[in-house]
């Protein structure tokens, strides 16, 4: 079997920001309440021309010229998303053609905030049996939720990463990982209407009911830190390895709050799981990839690094991923904040 490697990372962000002081001006909301509660301090946001195929083909496009390799050595396109572009075809299908990957398959996979990394092992099969795979990770989730409510509203940003994954290369390398669903949770986090159980009607939408998202705040952020610790300390025990062995905790930026909780709860001093909520906000199944774009662009990371992802999300899923830094795959971020 071949050896799933992470050549090359691109990322993108829209280039508009909304600041918190900007969302107090149309919600009864405060840049004090939002920081204190979340960390946020700004999001970035799709504009009216912007959807989840073209920040994904922006996204995919930087790796692909990162690594040097044209978009027709690409056998599969998975994105990995719960903002789709249309119901159907996948959102891959877009991403395939903007990017002219005319040898791919394209597929969507949709997994919540947990998304990105449950794909990740999908596509390590993949690569395993030789494909060169392109794996996206985008939201979109600024046009899904309800600007009359403050306590989701708040909480979003758009964004979209890709890996560029190919067998027994140079880069990072995907090891030991896990990941496990709770689909009996499912009422605490989703977006109940414009699905089949409740396709969009007149009425629904007259009584204010749109494909928006649904969350009870508490219920998720108790479901979020537990599990996160224990998908992460699954990790280690099935690699051999301590929390002292792992140089970075690269988790899902939902909430600062979240992330210190998690810190505490795996005895990790919070300075070694990185964050960038402050500026990008929850970006679900993008924020995996933008945060290691993100570290990568701040030479954080080192050549035999171990890092420890972690993620969390609607279904409720969890997921947990060890990754080794042989070296440093080239990466690109537009739009990268400071
Ligand atoms: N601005 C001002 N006040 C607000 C806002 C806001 N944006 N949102 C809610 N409030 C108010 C509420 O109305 C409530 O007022 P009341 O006491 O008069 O009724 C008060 O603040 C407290 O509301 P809570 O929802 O109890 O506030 P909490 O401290 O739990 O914080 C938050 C809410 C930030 C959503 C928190 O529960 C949380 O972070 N949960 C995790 C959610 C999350 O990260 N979801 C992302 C998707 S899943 C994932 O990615 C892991």
């Amino acid at each position: 079997m071949a050896t799933p490697t992470i050549l090359a990372i691109g990322a993108y962000v829209p280039p508009a920001v909304l600041t918190n002081d900007d969302l107090s001006q149309r919600l009864d909301t405060s840049d004090e309440w939002i920081r204190t509660r979340t960390g946020i301090r700004q999001r970035h946001v799709a504009g009216a021309d912007e959807t989840t195929a073209t920040l994904s083909h922006a996204a995919a496009q930087a790796a692909l010229e990162a690594a040097g390799m044209p978009a027709t050595a690409v056998d599969w396109i998975l994105v990995a998303t719960d903002t789709a572009e249309m119901w159907s075809p996948a959102t891959a299908c877009f991403v395939q053609a903007l990017l002219g990957a005319e040898r791919a398959s394209a597929i969507d996979l949709t997994g919540g905030c947990a998304g990105f990394l449950q794909a990740l092992t999908l596509a390590e099969g993949l690569v395993a049996r030789g494909h060169t795979v392109l794996l996206i990770g985008t939201e979109v989730l600024t046009k899904a939720v309800d600007w009359s409510d403050r306590s989701t509203a708040v909480l979003f940003g758009d964004g979209s990463g890709a890996l560029l994954m190919a067998p027994d290369g140079a880069g990072i390398y995907p090891r030991t990982a896990f990941s496990q669903s709770d689909g009996r949770q499912a009422d605490i986090l989703n977006k109940p209407y414009g699905g089949t159980r409740h396709p969009l009607t007149p009425e629904l939408v007259a009584g204010g009911h749109h494909h928006t998202i649904h969350m009870e705040g508490r219920k998720v952020f108790r479901h979020a830190v537990h599990h996160m610790s224990e998908a992460a300390r699954q990790v280690l025990a099935m690699a051999g390895l301590e929390a002292d062995d792992i140089a970075w905790v690269v988790p899902h930026q939902a909430n600062q709050r979240i992330l210190d909780a998690v810190a505490r709860e795996l005895a990790i001093p919070p300075a070694k799981v990185f964050s960038h909520v402050a500026y990008y906000a929850n970006t679900g199944s993008a924020s995996v990839v933008l945060a290691l774009a993100d570290m990568l662009a701040q030479n954080l990371i080192r050549p035999g690094d171990r890092l420890l992802s972690v993620a969390f999300g609607s279904g409720f899923s969890w997921a947990a991923q060890l990754l080794e830094v042989g070296s440093l795959p080239p990466a690109r971020f537009l739009n990268r904040d400071r």
